[in-house]
């Protein structure tokens, strides 16, 4: 897969230009602020697209309904068959259907209520680096039905959880397995793949939920190398809106009961209106990585240009990371800064995305965060009180962590500064 750079390799410098200047809103300048900041916490917020927004609103301020036939009702109604075409191609998922909802969270947290609470089983399996979004999900639907809930622990050197300690918590019981792909903590991303074939060497008709959300907007998610049956990302992390989560099940999956109108298709994940600007938004996303893959590869091929593009977002985004880590001679890397530490450093750069966990010695996370903030850097700090990212950091052997997370969009002489003014906060 993205593994022919393990060092990455940075776009053409005209290619960052063009999308920082034409795709992206507010990439280094701050319009409420009015100052010039590096925006470094992408795991949370994220760049918008300039493409979504302008797709959402086409297609959202046209007064018509969907289904309600017509012309424009049609057109309205054609939304969703494009956003399926595209999110099958991005996942290289066959069949299965899609769901949008508010948020990423509702859409794992249902895709785990109902395998828990109607496939036989008497076991779930999970990890300590899950969201809560999906790790209280399995807990809410074991207690509710008597079932065990087993917790593969995390590997405190790379951040994340080795195969080995999955597999041995499934068997021929399990009703299902609930993995994180990238950990929002971490950075580390899941051997999902080698997890799902072996497990289902054991359970083969388990059922696998994944939650994607950090990992979508940095690198592949392929349904044929990594069959499962549910994945779930935020809109807003992948330069779309706010309030739009977006997912794919598997046909089995979806055929599931869960809440819906009694006469509705038994398929049918989503309630009442339909939002068509919001799948015109998921088709823009997807156009986007095309676009970049267009850049190195000469075909029409959908699932080929997509594939280019986010190898290319995952390639300069592991130039950026090997540089921060390790920086130059003249300007240490976060490595080299005395006083300031790496979390879960795994010198394996292509099993990381572009989220780097540091902390300072004798310093909070927070006084941090709001010291970058001062210097024009927007980081975020994770923490043992926050209810989001508690088991999480404590797993990894820490109260705390400051999350610092560019985009492929940023460029190594942004990291130089982002470099300084660590060493800067260190000194302090
Ligand atoms: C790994 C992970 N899963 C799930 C979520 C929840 O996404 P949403 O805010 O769309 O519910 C987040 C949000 O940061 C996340 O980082």
């Amino acid at each position: 897969m993205s593994d022919r750079y393990p060092k990455g390799i940075l776009m053409p410098a005209e290619l960052t230009k063009e999308i920082r200047e034409e795709k992206l809103y507010y990439v280094d300048h701050c319009p409420m602020t009015n100052e010039d900041r590096l925006f470094f916490d992408n795991s949370g917020g994220s760049f918008r697209l300039k493409s979504t927004h302008e797709a959402f609103a086409a297609v959202d301020n046209l007064p018509n309904c969907t289904g309600h036939g017509g012309v424009v009702s049609d057109y309205l109604d054609s939304m969703r068959t494009k956003a399926t075409d595209a999110l099958r191609t991005m996942f290289n998922a066959q069949d299965g259907c899609i769901v949008t909802s508010m948020t990423a969270s509702i859409i794992i947290w249902d895709a785990i209520q109902a395998v828990i609470k109607s496939v036989p089983g008497t076991n779930v399996v999970t990890t300590e680096l899950e969201h809560p979004c999906s790790y209280d999900s399995v807990e809410t639907a074991c207690k509710e039905t008597g079932k065990e809930m087993r917790v593969a622990h995390t590997n405190k050197a790379t951040g994340s959880i080795d195969p080995a300690s999955v597999i041995e918590l499934v068997d021929e019981n399990t009703c299902l397995l609930s993995v994180i792909m990238t950990s929002n903590i971490s950075g580390a991303i899941m051997d999902v793949e080698t997890i799902v074939r072996e497990c289902r060497k054991i359970k083969p008709d388990l059922y696998v939920v994944c939650d994607c959300v950090q990992h979508v907007p940095h690198g592949l998610v392929d349904m044929k190398a990594c069959p499962v049956d549910a994945v779930g990302f935020a809109a807003y992390k992948f330069g779309g809106m706010r309030g739009l989560g977006a997912g794919w099940l598997s046909k089995r999956l979806s055929e599931l009961p869960h809440s819906r109108l009694i006469r509705e298709r038994a398929d049918n994940w989503e309630m009442g209106g339909s939002a068509p600007g919001s799948y015109a938004q998921l088709v823009a996303m997807f156009d986007y990585v095309c676009w970049i893959g267009g850049h190195f590869v000469d075909t029409d091929d959908k699932r080929t240009l997509y594939e280019e593009g986010m190898n290319r977002i995952a390639w300069h985004e592991r130039a950026l990371l090997d540089h921060m880590l390790e920086g130059t001679d003249e300007i240490p890397g976060v490595r080299h800064i005395p006083g300031v530490h790496v979390i879960s450093d795994n010198p394996d750069l292509t099993q990381r995305d572009l989220i780097v966990a540091l902390t300072f010695d004798g310093k909070s996370c927070t006084d941090v965060a709001r010291e970058y903030e001062k210097r024009g850097v927007i980081v975020n700090e994770r923490v043992k009180e926050s209810l989001y990212s508690a088991r999480q950091v404590l797993s990894l052997g820490v109260d705390g962590i400051v999350r610092v997370t560019p985009l492929h969009c940023h460029t190594l002489e942004e990291i130089d500064r982002f470099l300084k003014i660590t060493a800067e906060i260190a000194a302090l």
